[in-house]
């Protein structure tokens, strides 16, 4: 009877890793009504496309992804049962009506702040009482978090905890404010919750996650408000916990606890995503950053005194309405200056609704696609270099996941975020594990075992006769 009322239920998610976050709470609040997780849209009793609205031609490819999944669609109507198409996120919160008049065969549309309404939706989607049209793109002030289940059965060693959500800081470019909401950050208690949940499930490393996650402001038991320095500081106390990060960061919100946490907690990782997206003070105040140059690299110095082997990657815009030579002549210094190990780099896109869309002095695309490529070149040296400057050097690695290709062959990840191959034995799995870097590629490094015998927190004592 039970295996009769299994669904199988196919996620596409778009974006940054709150959405992957998100994804995995959907799955988990549907799990209860017999969903469970497919890895392909074939067959599938429900599909849920989680979006990303950031960039341009977002709506234009969540409509392109909808028009193939139709034939699934027509497909499971005619085996006899109808597979529920929804749409979340962004893209939903910003475009629900205009999703549900252009295309019919949608079953709901559902922002990112009422995803534990889905089993409801779910539920009148599929006979129950339709007791309204199923767009539900509310904002409400309560937590969500704490209404969707604080566990999630896939996590693995790595595990993603949304902390925060929303943005107060409107960069005239950014449409998270208006599809994210105000900021809000979740309570202490629920916080820590979670994380002792994650840790008894084998996780070792925990991301916090917030679209401004230092700008984290929760409250303890005694409604006293904890800051983000405060919360790593509690979360690294928590036994198989071994490695915190945290992402996305503003500048503006690095303040000294974080700094301090970032001296004193060794679990905190010594890798920072910083974003400060243009070098050009006159561009930063265009963008509504609230900072200048000088403030962030003086923030990096703070930091880099605090803890020395701290590296740093950013987000950038090129082409941004008024960018000068100059202006992206300040951005490359800032590169320069700064000397990123990772980053992520964009052209400046308008999205409708932000301020920026309507400023004058639109940067031709030519122009902004030779920045875009000139900045990368520098980026993808930096992260060479950096890469290469390892090899010899032994490393602690996180053993997240299986490779590929051979059955021995694990990938990991170094303190400083970097992928490493490792030959390793499978039981390894989830393992910290120290490792001679061996070779370096621009994306990812190599490496070898250099210990014989593991102390496991989960498998006991592992002796290994042929490694290293
Ligand atoms: N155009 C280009 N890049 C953008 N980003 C956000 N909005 C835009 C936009 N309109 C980039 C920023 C941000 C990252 C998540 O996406 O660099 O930090
Ligand atoms: Fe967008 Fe700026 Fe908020 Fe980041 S800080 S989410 S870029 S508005």
């Amino acid at each position: 009877m039970a295996e009769r009322n299994k669904k199988s239920l196919f996620i596409k998610t778009w974006g940054c890793q709150m959405n992957v976050y998100d994804s995995y709470k959907m799955a988990d609040v549907l799990a209860p009504l017999g969903y469970q997780m497919s890895d392909t849209p074939e067959n599938a009793d429900m599909i849920i496309l989680n979006t990303c609205h950031i960039r341009e031609k977002a709506t234009e490819k969540v409509f392109s992804e909808l028009g193939r999944l139709r034939k699934h669609k027509d497909q499971s109507i005619e085996n006899g049962k109808k597979a529920l198409i929804a749409v979340a996120g962004c893209v939903a919160q910003a475009e629900g009506e205009l999703i549900m008049s252009r295309a019919d065969y949608v079953d709901m549309v559902i922002g990112p702040q009422s995803y534990h309404h889905l089993p409801e939706m779910v539920f009148e989607a599929t006979g129950g009482v339709q007791k309204r049209k199923l767009i539900d793109t509310e904002f409400t002030f309560d937590d969500k978090f704490d209404k969707l289940p604080g566990e999630h059965k896939s996590q693995g060693p790595s595990a993603f905890l949304s902390i925060q959500e929303g943005c107060d800081k409107f960069c005239t470019f950014c449409v998270v404010p208006y599809t994210r909401g105000a900021e809000y950050s979740r309570s202490v208690a629920s916080i820590i919750n979670e994380a002792k949940i994650i840790a008894d499930g084998g996780t070792r490393e925990i991301t916090l996650l917030g679209q401004n996650v230092n700008a984290y402001h929760g409250e303890d038991d005694t409604g006293k408000i904890w800051g983000l320095g405060r919360l790593i500081e509690e979360i690294a106390q928590i036994d198989g916990i071994d490695r915190i990060r945290y992402t996305t960061s503003h500048p503006r919100d690095v303040d000294d606890a974080l700094i301090e946490a970032h001296r004193d907690i060794d679990k905190l990782m010594p890798f920072l995503h910083l974003p400060i997206q243009s070098g050009s003070d006159r561009i930063l105040k265009a963008m509504n950053r609230k900072h200048t140059a000088q403030h962030y690299l003086d923030i990096i110095e703070k930091l880099r005194k605090a803890r020395p082997d701290l590296a740093l990657s950013s987000d950038f815009i090129v082409g941004f309405p008024g960018e000068s030579d100059d202006d992206f002549e300040a951005t490359m210094d800032v590169v320069r200056d700064v000397t990123y190990i990772y980053a992520y780099s964009f052209k400046y896109s308008a999205r409708p609704g932000t301020p920026a869309a309507s400023m004058p002095g639109l940067i031709h695309d030519n122009i902004a696609s030779q920045r875009l490529a000139q900045l990368q070149e520098l980026l993808n040296k930096q992260q060479y270099d950096f890469n290469q400057s390892c090899v010899g050097q032994t490393t602690r690695v996180l053993l997240e996941k299986k490779g590929q290709k051979i059955s021995t062959q694990m990938l990991g990840r170094t303190p400083f975020n970097q992928s490493i191959h490792v030959e390793a034995d499978p039981r390894l799995l989830g393992e910290i594990v120290d490792v001679k870097i061996t070779k370096a590629k621009p994306n990812s490094l190599t490496g070898d075992i250099v210990a014989k015998e593991f102390i496991s927190s989960q498998n006991g004592r592992i002796i290994l006769n042929d490694a290293a």
